[in-house]
């Protein structure tokens, strides 16, 4: 099979640059080869950041081409195999179909307040001139907002102790625990102190904790709860089937870690940009000061320096570096290239959100290019396109925006080291800062955003 071009070194040593340097190897592969290459990753996988050729394989992913979960496999050790990211087909539209709508238009916007809460509560804890991990902070955030949309309010020790184990879990991406995801011949139980008998003893009690609270919602059924999991039991398929625990169980596993890591991610990039550039900070906080009574987080979702902000954050760094394969159904032409059925193709977002003719001086941050023109979804996609499109965009833009509109309006923060110059490095299966960005708080408001506390939406 004729395949674009790309480098020549032995698979193996392709797939090593591809686990332990992914963005450096791919922007090499795009300076040499273009829009286009093929890396052998065994199979070989083309990867695509031409505008054109995304909007060919994201409007036509049930059409030329197909988003199985055949190539998702990397996933199954962590949400199981029934999760929305590891099934296809009818299976994969019907959960989606089930997923979507608490995480889009009103439904969303009830969890505003929570989102809210949870901030002032978790920043409440800050203390003048004591530093802080961002990350750690907003990962606490992001973790108790999706618990609460994923089990409704949300409190007690189980809750506490699913939230520490699973933090515990996904903050644990050492190079190797990358290396036994890629080859499963590597996961080897060596007992509690080894990696993979580490992961395996975590993730055996956080499914402990997921199976104990079905169980308990199944014995107390209550029709009045809105939350997600009363959705999932209470879905029926076409031949009036429930889901099986196990089922509700991946998929459980599948929002509360999508659901919070990655918002996590994405918020520390923004609160280190804002308070690295001080004319972004100003203009910033200028913004969402100017709200004052109308700082409802409907307002705050709709501030557009603050949009301009969260969306330029999302591009230089996207958290998540590629969408889920695609595989080719016909023989299809892209960017010049025949493509045989069976051809697995990459959209690289890194590379699109890198492009010079779209970012000029793309290596620099300038929420400006956001309020300056239009990109069309094939130019900006931090969270993917097409039949599996992130299930939580809508959900993570409105989280960010609220968030960083609370902590803006109630505290002075300043990094603790000016000069520190951070990069993006592989985190587990997505992209992360690569050390730790420690924040100071310098001083808190008399009236912490007096009109978003007692607003309704
Ligand atoms: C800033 C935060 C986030 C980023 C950058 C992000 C990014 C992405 C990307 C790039 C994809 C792959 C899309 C594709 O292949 O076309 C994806 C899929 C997905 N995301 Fe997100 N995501 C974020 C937040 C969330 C949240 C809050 C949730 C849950 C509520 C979530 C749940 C999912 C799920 C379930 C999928 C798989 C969809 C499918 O296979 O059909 N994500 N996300």
């Amino acid at each position: 099979m004729k395949l674009p071009n790309g480098p020549k070194s032995p698979a193996f040593v392709q797939m090593l640059q591809w686990i332990f340097q992914p963005m450096p190897f791919m922007a090499a592969c795009a300076e040499r080869y273009g829009d286009i290459f093929t890396m052998q990753l065994n199979p070989p996988v083309v990867f695509v950041s031409n505008p054109e050729a995304l909007q060919q394989i994201l409007t036509s992913d049930t059409k030329e081409f197909a988003a199985p979960s055949d190539w998702n496999k990397v996933f199954e050790p962590m949400l199981g195999k029934n999760s929305v990211i590891t099934v296809s087909g009818e299976v994969h539209r019907r959960q989606r179909q089930l997923l979507m709508p608490p995480f889009h238009g009103d439904r969303m916007r009830t969890y505003g307040q929570v989102i809210h809460d949870v901030t002032a509560q978790v920043i409440s804890q800050w203390e003048i001139d004591k530093p802080f991990c961002a990350r750690s902070a907003m990962q606490i955030i992001t973790m108790r907002v999706i618990m609460q949309a994923v089990f409704g309010l949300y409190e007690g020790p189980r809750a506490q102790e699913l939230e520490q184990v699973l933090a515990t879990m996904l903050n644990e991406n050492s190079p190797l625990r990358v290396v036994e995801l890629y080859f499963p011949a590597l996961r080897l139980d060596f007992g509690p102190r080894s990696s993979w008998g580490r992961f395996l003893r975590r993730r055996k009690r956080v499914h402990q904790l997921l199976n104990e609270e079905i169980q308990e919602r199944r014995e107390n059924p209550d029709p009045s709860r809105t939350d997600i999991l009363s959705l999932l039991m209470a879905a029926r398929d076409e031949a009036g089937e429930a889901m099986t625990d196990e089922e509700i169980r991946d998929e459980l596993m599948t929002l509360l870690t999508a659901g919070h890591e990655t918002t996590a991610t994405a918020l520390t990039w923004a609160l280190y940009w804002i308070h690295k550039l001080p004319s972004v900070q100003q203009k910033l906080v200028q913004e969402i000061d100017s709200l004052g009574e109308n700082s409802d987080p409907s307002s705050v979702f709709k501030s557009p320096y603050l949009n301009a902000v969260c969306c330029e954050a999302l591009r230089i760094y996207p958290v998540g570096m590629l969408t889920f394969p695609r595989v080719v159904k016909t023989p299809v032409s892209l960017c010049g290239h025949d493509l045989e059925p069976g051809t697995i193709v990459l959209g690289s977002i890194y590379l699109t959100h890198q492009r010079e003719d779209l970012y000029p001086q793309h290596q620099q941050f300038k929420p400006e290019r956001f309020l300056e023109r239009q990109f069309s979804p094939y130019e900006f996609l931090p969270f993917g396109g097409g039949a599996r499109r992130c299930i939580g965009m809508a959900f993570a833009q409105f989280e960010m925006k609220v968030i960083l509109a609370k902590i803006l309006s109630s505290w002075d923060l300043a990094l603790v080291d000016q000069n520190l110059e951070i990069r993006p490095k592989r985190r587990g299966l997505v992209t992360g800062p690569n050390r730790s960005i420690q924040l100071v708080a310098k001083q808190q408001h008399q009236l912490p955003s007096r009109a978003l506390e007692s607003s309704s939406i």
